[in-house]
């Protein structure tokens, strides 16, 4: 009987919106239950939001719920509302952040057009000439020819200063493939030391290798560049590029979006700016671990990530274990704090607006299962398997609960309920 109160009053949910959305005074309907309507958009969003977090499959009905909402408050003209912004001040803007890729000139998901963007940034991500020179590229272009790749680099060290020297390794990538081909995992990563007075970033040109054997050359090699600012932040700015291979065995470079292949939403991943490199075990070879601890402790010293003013991460709200022990004895049970899970569930201590940049949604179910399950987070700390699987998903339930009587993190956030976070940048 439950069951089927339940279902029915599910349905009557389901049906209202739809309603609203055929009839002409739609808009007075909203804005006549205004919290009513944005309760029920906030339900459906998040769990549309975590069902894509768990499966691209459900993707199209997510961006369908984001891309309604996006159109009520347009139509409604509620942005425009001040008395509703005041009181939907964090939904209104959540939405407006998260469905800017939603727009086919702004696929980086960034607040200004894709060309604005790649205009004004080109000169921090151009990949440099000596990278360009058609000897090297015709060596990184093969994982047969690797090595040679590398003495060619090694020979560019031998020219440059001491505070210039390109540091690389290559590695395999645990968590994905190219934009061109998703079954290339192989990477050869080359951090380029900038200059902070000169305000020349470093550069993380990262080439995507075939596979040995591959007839079909992997084409994407991707830039992030990190610029440190004096306030212990960096700016990290974003360009893929495509190789096109041609016939009499030249190779060019141009960026990606330019040649009409499209572009990816990078700051949804790349939440803390650059990533730290956390390879498939045994795919770095012994002479270069070093450069993998080298890198990464590179990528710890540049502060708290920033995009250049193109995103304002904040508007993003709070991330994953943001939530207060009260609330999480409430839905896991008083005896769940005593437990190593719950000791664990600390990630915001570092992952948070000030230091790493919170992680929140939109994210990648892959990296942040990886980094947890795999054993690097929480940074330093000593967990078995069982415990890091069910932390991962203690965390991620916390993150999007949709429970009126106890909402998860984003859903608290979302209505107005923690109007203390996040702290502005
Ligand atoms: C689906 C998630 C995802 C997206 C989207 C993404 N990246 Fe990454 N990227 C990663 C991961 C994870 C790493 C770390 C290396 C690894 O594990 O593969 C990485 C590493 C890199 C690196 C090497 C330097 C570093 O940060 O470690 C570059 C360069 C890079 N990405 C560029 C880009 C650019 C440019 C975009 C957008 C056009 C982009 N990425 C979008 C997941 C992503
Ligand atoms: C004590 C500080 C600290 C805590 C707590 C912590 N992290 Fe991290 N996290 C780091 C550092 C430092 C890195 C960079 C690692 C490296 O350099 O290899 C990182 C990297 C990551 C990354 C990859 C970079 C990114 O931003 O996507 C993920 C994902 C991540 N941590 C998830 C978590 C999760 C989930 C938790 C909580 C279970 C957590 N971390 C707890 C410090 C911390």
């Amino acid at each position: 009987m439950r069951f089927r109160l339940s279902v029915i009053a599910c349905c009557l949910l389901l049906v209202a919106p739809s309603t609203f959305a055929r009839s002409p005074s739609r808009c007075a309907l909203v804005k006549s239950q205004p919290d009513r309507w944005v309760t029920a958009r906030v339900n459906s969003l998040i769990t549309t939001a975590r069902a894509a977090y768990e499966s691209d499959d459900a993707l199209p009905a997510y961006h369908r719920v984001l891309d309604g909402i996006t159109r009520t408050l347009r139509r409604c003209k509620l942005s425009e509302d001040a008395d509703f912004v005041n009181h939907h001040r964090e939904f209104v803007e959540y939405v407006a952040t998260i469905s800017l890729d939603r727009r086919p000139d702004h696929e980086l998901g960034f607040n200004v057009p894709d060309k604005q963007y790649f205009d004004e940034t080109r000169s921090f991500v151009e990949v440099p000439d000596y990278l360009l020179q058609p000897a090297f590229l015709k060596l990184v272009s093969r994982w047969e020819t690797l090595d040679k790749a590398k003495a060619f680099l090694r020979q560019l060290n031998s020219t440059r200063s001491a505070s210039e020297q390109l540091v690389f390794l290559s590695y395999i990538s645990r968590h994905l493939g190219t934009p061109d081909n998703d079954d290339s995992y192989r990477r050869l990563l080359i951090v380029v030391p900038g200059n902070v007075a000169l305000g020349i970033p470093d550069k993380w040109v990262q080439f995507g290798i075939s596979d040995p054997g591959q007839r079909v050359l992997t084409r994407n090699l991707s830039v992030v560049s990190a610029l440190t600012n004096a306030n212990g932040t960096f700016d990290a700015y974003f360009k893929d590029y495509f190789r096109t291979f041609r016939r009499n065995g030249s190779i060019t470079i141009k960026g990606r979006w330019e040649l009409g292949e499209g572009d990816d939403n990078c700051a949804q991943c790349h939440k803390s700016g650059v990533l730290p490199i956390f390879p498939v075990a045994g795919s770095v070879t012994s002479a270069e671990l070093e450069a993998v601890e080298i890198v990464n402790a590179r990528f710890r010293s540049y502060g708290s990530p920033r995009f250049g003013g193109y995103l304002d991460q904040a508007k993003l709200g709070p991330g994953l274990s943001m939530a207060g022990g009260e609330d999480r004895n409430h839905r896991f049970g008083k005896d769940f704090a005593a437990t190593n899970v719950a000791r664990a569930m600390t990630c915001q201590s570092c992952h948070n607006p000030q230091r790493l940049g919170s992680l929140n949604w939109p994210m990648d179910p892959l990296i942040l299962s990886s980094f947890v399950e795999g054993g690097q987070m929480p940074f330093g700390m000593t967990l078995k398997n069982v415990e890091r699987r069910r932390l991962y998903e203690t965390l991620i339930e916390e993150y999007f609960a949709t429970d009126n009587a106890n909402p998860g993190i984003l859903k608290s956030w979302l209505l107005g309920q923690h109007r203390e976070f996040p702290a502005r940048n």
